[in-house]
């Protein structure tokens, strides 16, 4: 299939240079991208002269090591505008993610960014298998998530016909697939298994359906859900990978020919894995968290920035550039339920923000069906004595609707009995998932 693609010139010539071909881009770009950070936002000119680093100082991709790690944090002190490196007139999109508490994290695009996004991400399509001569069917939701306008954008770029469903309305979802026949569905892996119960409830079979090809991400998957998914509908399923911070979808794509991985989109996006305790850099092949550097961002570069996703460098085999195992785990408490990330932080501030309730939580992960069932248990303050059912019941709903107004995902609470949830001695639990047993 490579050497089709490759003969028809269908590939971008960087995907299939050599190495040495690929780095001196990468160096190219890099010295451009650290000069453009410190030159236009004070936080990094900041950063980089606390470090005692200066863009000059770069003479090979190695020396990056040497700069600062950017972290969520980071993007919070500055919110909403303070990390954007071009005027605001110059500014086309802005999108937005969550942060550890209520503030989102901002990034902003300017025309030639919504350009390399849809770029980046029509060559991340192709590599899936997807071609011109198909009708794709977004189900990543559009809006501040970057998700749906990311493959909306890349399927346009690649000439496809695009049905821009979004998330939810799962019924109606069923109806479009069932009528428009898209080859191509963009969806979440949890979700497009909730959208095979229901054609089964409709009385469809989901492996007769027009479907060849899911390209899901935006939430941890294992080889075993891919199984699953493939066998159900009678389609490839690959994998692709991207965060808000970075572009959004399209920093790393795994290639239909081979699913051994992600093909990180190195000549855009330039990969680190480090050791999340010491942050000292790792050779390729050790597992660690990613960090990335944009290369050719202008709007908001992105210098060091810790996903606090882990995960492992490989060698690249569809293409010349490396590839990453998936995401194996993360390195802090966020928690990515039905497609939403959830930091603890967002949820206890809106348990603090409750007059009747302790900060004495726990969050409880499991699944119903093939979706993720978030219940939150909570105390009420000592002060408010003991509380009848009736009571409980309507604390439970105020914060189920705060949690879902300001953090977005909808949470079963359940408000227990003043000492009933386990005292931390040190670090608290927060978070138990029972996903994979339940
Ligand atoms: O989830 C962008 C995206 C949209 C990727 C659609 C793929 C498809 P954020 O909302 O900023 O952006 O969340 C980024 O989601 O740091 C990972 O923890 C997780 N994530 C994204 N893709 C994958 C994947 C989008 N394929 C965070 N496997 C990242 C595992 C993923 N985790």
């Amino acid at each position: 299939m490579l050497s089709r693609l490759r003969a028809n010139g269908l590939l971008d010539a960087v995907e299939t240079c050599s190495r040495d071909e690929l780095r001196e881009v990468q160096l190219h770009r890099l010295r451009w991208t650290l000069n453009h950070a410190y030159k236009n936002v004070p936080f990094y000119r900041q950063a980089f002269d606390d470090a005692g680093v200066h863009p000059s100082d770069v003479n090979a991709l190695e020396d990056l090591a040497r700069f600062p790690f950017t972290v969520k944090n980071d993007l919070r002190d500055n919110y909403p505008f303070g990390m954007i490196a071009t005027p605001m007139e110059d500014v086309v999109r802005i999108h937005a993610s969550s942060g550890t508490t209520g503030r989102p994290t901002v990034v902003a695009y300017t025309q030639n960014d919504i350009d390399t996004w849809a770029d980046v991400m029509a060559r991340s399509l192709r590599a899936a298998g997807v071609t011109s001569n198909d009708l794709v069917h977004v189900a990543y939701g559009y809006g501040l998530f970057t998700g749906g306008l990311g493959a909306h954008y890349g399927a346009e770029r690649l000439g496809c016909a695009v049905v821009p469903m979004s998330g939810g309305q799962t019924e109606k979802q069923v109806q479009l697939i069932n009528d428009f026949k898209p080859d191509v569905i963009m969806v979440t892996p949890s979700y497009v298994l909730n959208i095979a119960d229901e054609m089964e409830r409709q009385g469809l079979d989901p492996r007769k359906c027009s479907l060849r090809l899911g390209i899901f991400g935006a939430e941890p998957w294992t080889d075993a859900m891919r199984k699953e998914i493939e066998e159900r509908l009678a389609i490839d399923a690959v994998d692709i990978y991207g965060l808000s911070e970075i572009i959004g979808p399209g920093v790393a794509q795994e290639c239909l020919e081979t699913k051994d991985g992600l093909t990180i989109w190195e000549d855009l996006f330039y990969p680190e894995v480090i050791d999340p305790e010491t942050g000292e850099v790792l050779p390729d092949g050790e597992e660690g968290e990613l960090v990335f550097t944009s290369l050719t961002k202008e709007a908001f570069p992105i210098i060091r920035y810790r996903t606090r996703d882990l995960t492992r460098l490989l060698p690249g085999t569809a293409r010349t550039m490396r590839r990453m195992n998936r995401i194996t785990g993360r390195s802090d408490d966020m928690v990515i339920v039905r497609g939403v990330n959830v930091f603890p932080t967002q949820i206890e501030e809106r348990i603090c923000a409750h007059h009747q309730l302790a900060p004495h939580y726990q969050l409880q992960l499991t699944r119903d069906g093939h979706m993720d069932k978030l219940t939150v248990l909570v105390e009420p303050r000592q002060d408010q004595g003991v509380l009848d059912e009736e009571e409980r019941v309507v604390i439970g709903k105020e914060l189920a609707h705060s949690i879902k107004s300001y953090v977005g995902v909808t949470a079963d609470v359940q408000v227990v009995e003043v000492g009933q949830l386990e005292r931390s001695l040190g670090k608290a639990k927060r978070v138990v998932d029972l996903r994979d047993k339940s």
